[in-house]
């Protein structure tokens, strides 16, 4: 079942999502090459805490960390790590914060010194299919019009998108329904109505879309090495159109 939240419960989420959007500002000047993830991880952590904020993906299906961290060809769900970033790098740093029990949830993809022409061009369209998606968010269009403008975008410029992770509506739970793939057919799946909130999270890689996961059950890489990138945010469905909850 889809909870469709009230605009008082609306208003009650503007709370995490917008720290979380804070957090994202205060990161980009840290994202620098020498910099650790292990570091934003620390950060983020005391972040949470001197905004009264709790870090939810700590202890979440027996995840350890405040923060995901995506290095280049990661997807998604790297641990943060001590091994210094270097210049080229692209990495993802994705975290949910609650407040008052809302959930907020935001990833944002950093480019670390000097990007390849590639990289630059993945992160642009990367961004691109996210400000493409939320356009679609509004009341009437369905699910497959939110996917269509993604993948559509994606692939004509030469890239895929990740089929195995998905977004999810968000509450008071980090992952509700509906969950769905960053693909799909317009005018197919379900409608978009008013109240619903959820997570808009295109994951496109430079080459194949096949991952896998590491031995450690969470670390996703892309199968042929190459790179990946995300932009996510949350946004609720309003009259007045896509309210995007963690806009920086
Ligand atoms: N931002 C992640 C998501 O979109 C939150 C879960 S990360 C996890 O699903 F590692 F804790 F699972
Ligand atoms: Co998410």
């Amino acid at each position: 079942m889809i909870i469709r939240k009230s605009p008082r419960e609306i208003e009650a989420m503007k709370k995490p999502n917008a720290l979380v959007a804070e957090m994202h500002r205060q990161i980009r000047p840290m994202m620098k090459p020498g910099m650790t993830t292990w570091e934003i991880e620390e950060f983020v952590k005391k972040f949470a805490k001197e905004n009264g904020a709790e870090t939810s993906t700590v202890g979440y299906k027996g995840y350890k960390y405040a923060t995901c961290a995506a290095v280049n060809d990661c997807i998604a769900h790297g641990f943060p790590s001590k091994e210094p970033l270097k210049s080229g790098d692209l990495v993802t740093i994705d975290t949910v914060l609650d407040v008052g029990g809302w959930k907020g949830d935001s990833a944002w993809t950093y480019a670390i010194g000097e990007l390849s022409p590639t990289a630059e061009k993945l992160m642009r369209v990367t961004k691109e299919c996210l400000d493409l998606a939320i356009e679609q968010a509004v009341i009437g269009n369905r699910l497959g019009d939110i996917g269509h403008a993604i993948q559509s975008h994606a692939e004509g410029n030469g890239f895929s998108v990740v089929r195995d992770l998905v977004a999810h509506g968000i509450g008071r739970a980090i992952h509700e329904e509906p969950s769905f793939q960053h693909l799909g057919t317009p005018g197919r799946g379900p409608r978009l109505k008013e109240g619903m909130v959820f997570t808009i999270e295109p994951m496109i890689n430079e080459g194949t879309y096949e991952m896998y996961v590491e031995d450690d059950g969470w670390t996703a890489r892309t199968k042929d090495g190459k790179l990946s990138c995300q932009f996510e945010h949350t946004i609720a469905i309003t009259k007045d159109g896509p309210l995007v909850l963690t806009q920086q």
